[in-house]
């Protein structure tokens, strides 16, 4: 196990942080469920695969972890589902203090001849979905007398590429939800950051629309542990809108320092 995870999972001298992860059963929502649940924290973690959730929990258990993981099943694009999931996080845990907006999935392809059904999921379930989560989870925050909001977004929201032109616009739309929502929160005492992610091993790839399992071979990737703890790290500094790693920073900067280039590049990559 890598150096910085081990720091990560040292517990804080913190009180126990009531947590909601929508995507929590694989991937990036599932890494940050166990971290935050090694820290202390009770995880209530969302999704729609039921047994994925309870093997999350079952192996918080053997880990014996000292946070809680409550499984709530329920699909992102459904408010009122999502409105229920919260209302069993909060009769749990009896506040909430921080969420995690990491459901979504990817779509490539060309825009314009994709199916409506792929590009509708993808804008229903990164945009609705996160549109629902927020507007389900900040009341109880708004009663638990604050809380911090962490917006999973992806480099393509700043800086968008061909032939991704779907998941692209649904990242900008997350992208442009949190910066609203940091200003207009603030008066709940409710912070939200923004954290762009790079390649990331999950099952993202395999489960893209239109193109599924396509990795680009020359773009590191990091596995989930790694996102998880920006995501732990973000709430410590109240970042606004942060890249995970250097390297996907200097994509971000680069795609707007200089966007022709950018863009001849990424038509090339994604094309
Ligand atoms: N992996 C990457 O390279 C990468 C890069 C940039 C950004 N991201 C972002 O990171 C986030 C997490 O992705 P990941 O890499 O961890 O992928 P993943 O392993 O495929 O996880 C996606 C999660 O979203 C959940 N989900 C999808 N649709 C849902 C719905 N309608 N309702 C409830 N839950 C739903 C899935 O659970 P169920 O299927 O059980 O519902 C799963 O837990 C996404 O927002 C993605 O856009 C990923």
């Amino acid at each position: 196990m890598q150096r910085w995870f081990q720091q990560m999972t040292r517990p804080l001298p913190h009180d126990p942080r009531a947590v909601l992860i929508t995507g929590g059963s694989s991937g990036i929502g599932r890494a940050a469920a166990l971290l935050f649940a090694a820290l202390g924290d009770d995880v209530a973690v969302l999704a729609r695969r039921e047994e994925r959730l309870l093997a999350l929990q079952a192996d918080a258990r053997d880990k014996d972890l000292p946070g809680e993981i409550l499984p709530l099943t329920a699909d992102v694009t459904d408010p009122g589902a999502v409105q229920r999931a919260v209302a069993l996080a909060l009769a749990e845990f009896n506040r909430l203090d921080v969420l995690v907006a990491a459901a979504g999935l990817g779509q490539r392809g060309s825009f314009i001849d994709a199916p409506w059904d792929d590009i509708e999921t993808v804008l229903r379930t990164n945009i609705d979905g996160v549109v629902h989560s927020v507007r389900a989870a900040v009341p109880a925050m708004r009663a638990s007398g604050g809380g911090h909001i962490v917006l999973i977004s992806s480099i393509l929201g700043p800086v968008p590429a061909p032939f991704a032109a779907a998941y692209s616009l649904s990242k900008a739309a997350v992208d442009a939800l949190g910066r609203a929502l940091r200003g207009e929160l603030r008066q709940d005492n409710i912070r939200v950051s923004v954290l762009w992610v790079g390649q990331t091993h999950t099952e993202f790839a395999e489960k893209r629309l239109g193109q599924p399992g396509r990795v680009a071979t020359r773009v590191p990737t990091m596995p989930p542990e790694r996102v998880a703890g920006e995501i732990v790290r973000a709430l410590e500094r109240n970042s606004s809108a942060k890249a995970v790693r250097r390297i996907d920073g200097l994509f971000v900067w680069a795609g707007r320092r200089f966007p022709g280039t950018m863009d001849r590049l990424l038509a090339r990559v994604y094309g």
